[in-house]
């Protein structure tokens, strides 16, 4: 009798244990690519557990969730067609397509083998699900395989991308970190390297890029050599196809990168995150650059309530009243001992950019505007055209991805390299 009684609560426990089984919980990653397309955030590829992964998986945004539970799917049948790390993902303006550009490729058999993708652009197919490679015309093979392209897209369909850089796999000699400004037109499917101006910026890898009234803020990152100085910030002028510099004051913000930017509603550039000096976490880990006025201003945000674990390399998204912070690498408070790894996030942190508070709840019915019940009614319809308004007129999308240190041979060499003006990164 007892013995039943148990076998029966054991099978009652299984049961229940399956039905809630269905969430999905990813591995965590880095180097991973996120887009917003309606109410679904993609993320696909990074590096999970050392090797490069070929997943699809996106958060289903439409309903309310709680932090440690949210609503992961993963799109099983249609892997990326090959393991891929770092693409920049462009989105097709009728939500249709999302186009991963660049990214690096491995064996699928020996993840120590670094391999170019087999194609430049890999094209996702919202609706079908199914992949194609398709022709761009002038594509500029010097991005075949290249990472970290500093991507960003505006409304009609085109992605601008400044530097990047390719780790050399034919020898170990050293990753190249590049200063070109290229376009990509979705629609035309056409390919635009510019000029290099005079007053290109230096080479450039994780950065922030932020697009806001047809100008490109790229805020922080590195270079070949440094650290990039926070106080002068270099934009891009999408109808002059030219450089601008304007220095920034207010609050002492350090020098980062792997940190997100977004431009929130309140046409505020926010960057979060990031590695400063000696790789450790970036101080404040939360500030907001204005930069509708001269000089841009730059003030450092105090949250509501404590922080989360400070993130470095993961991807932020504006969607509502929220910023989602994903994946990436814990930001260590203190330098970690030469060649100690970042711990890899599983984790979605999510900051409420209305009232500057972190919270557990993504809650689907507030709406940013101070007409709740107005907004709302637009809100949960067209989901694709929505989606893309949300990138477009808010610019949101960043896309952080990785600097794993396994990739490059010697870590420790990047860390000197930042320390060490005049030594070349690697
Ligand atoms: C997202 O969630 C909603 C409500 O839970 C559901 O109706 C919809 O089918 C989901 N969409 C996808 C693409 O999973
Ligand atoms: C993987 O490739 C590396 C580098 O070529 C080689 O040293 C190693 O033996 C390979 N491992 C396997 C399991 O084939
Ligand atoms: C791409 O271009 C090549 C050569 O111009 C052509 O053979 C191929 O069919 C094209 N592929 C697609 C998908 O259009
Ligand atoms: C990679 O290394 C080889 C040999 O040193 C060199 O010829 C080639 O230019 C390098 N590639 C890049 C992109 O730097
Ligand atoms: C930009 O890249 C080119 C080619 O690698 C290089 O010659 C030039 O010095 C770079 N400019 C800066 C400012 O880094
Ligand atoms: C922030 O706003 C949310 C809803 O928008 C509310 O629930 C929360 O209490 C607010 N927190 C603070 C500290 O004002």
């Amino acid at each position: 009798m007892n013995s039943f009684r148990t076998l029966l609560y054991s099978l009652i426990v299984i049961s229940l244990t399956l039905t809630n089984v269905k969430c999905y919980i990813p591995d965590p990653r880095t180097g991973q690519a996120s887009v917003l397309v309606g109410s679904n955030l993609y993320f696909f590829g990074g590096t999970r557990n050392a090797k490069y992964n070929d997943q699809v998986l996106y958060l289903n945004l439409s309903s309310s969730f709680n932090t440690l539970s949210p609503p992961w799917s993963q799109i099983t049948t249609s892997p990326i067609p090959t393991p891929l790390d770092s693409p920049f993902p462009c989105l097709s303006t009728d939500g249709s397509t999302i186009y991963l550009v660049g990214g690096m490729s491995q064996d699928h058999s020996n993840s120590s083998i670094l391999m170019l993708p087999s194609s430049y652009t890999y094209a996702f197919n919202t609706n079908s699900l199914q992949w194609a490679t398709p022709n761009i015309s002038n594509f500029n093979i010097a991005f075949l395989g290249r990472e970290e392209i500093n991507g960003v897209a505006d409304s009609n369909g085109k992605c601008y991308f400044f530097g990047g850089y390719l780790t050399n796999i034919t020898t170990t000699s050293p990753t190249v970190a590049y200063n070109d400004t290229n376009i990509f037109d979705t629609k035309a499917m056409r390919w635009l390297t510019l000029t290099t101006l005079s007053n290109t910026p230096s080479s450039r890898i994780f950065c922030g890029v932020v697009l806001k009234n047809n100008f490109i803020y790229y805020i922080g990152g590195v270079d070949n050599r440094n650290e990039i100085d926070m106080k002068t910030i270099p934009s891009f002028d999408t109808v002059d196809l030219k450089w601008l510099y304007m220095s920034a004051s207010g609050d002492s913000v350090g020098t980062r990168y792997g940190h997100s930017a977004v431009l929130t509603q309140d046409g505020l550039i926010l960057i979060y995150g990031g590695l400063g000096r000696s790789s450790s976490q970036a101080l404040p880990d939360m500030a907001t650059l204005d930069v509708s006025v001269t000089p841009y201003v730059w003030k450092a945000i105090a949250t509501n309530n404590a922080p989360p674990q400070p993130l470095v390399f993961h991807s932020a998204t504006l969607y509502r009243i929220y910023i989602i912070f994903a994946f990436g690498r814990i930001a260590p408070s203190q330098p970690l001992p030469d060649s100690t790894p970042l711990t890899s996030n599983d984790k979605l942190y999510i900051f409420n950019v209305k009232n500057y508070t972190w919270v557990n709840t993504f809650d689907v019915t507030i709406t940013y505007g101070p007409n709740p019940t107005e907004s709302k009614s637009i809100s949960l319809g067209a989901k694709i055209g929505i989606g893309i308004g949300v990138i477009v007129a808010v610019g949101i999308m960043v896309v952080v991805g990785i600097f794993f240190y396994k990739k490059f041979h010697n870590r420790k060499g990047f860390r000197n390299s930042i320390a060490t003006p005049g030594t070349q990164y690697i």
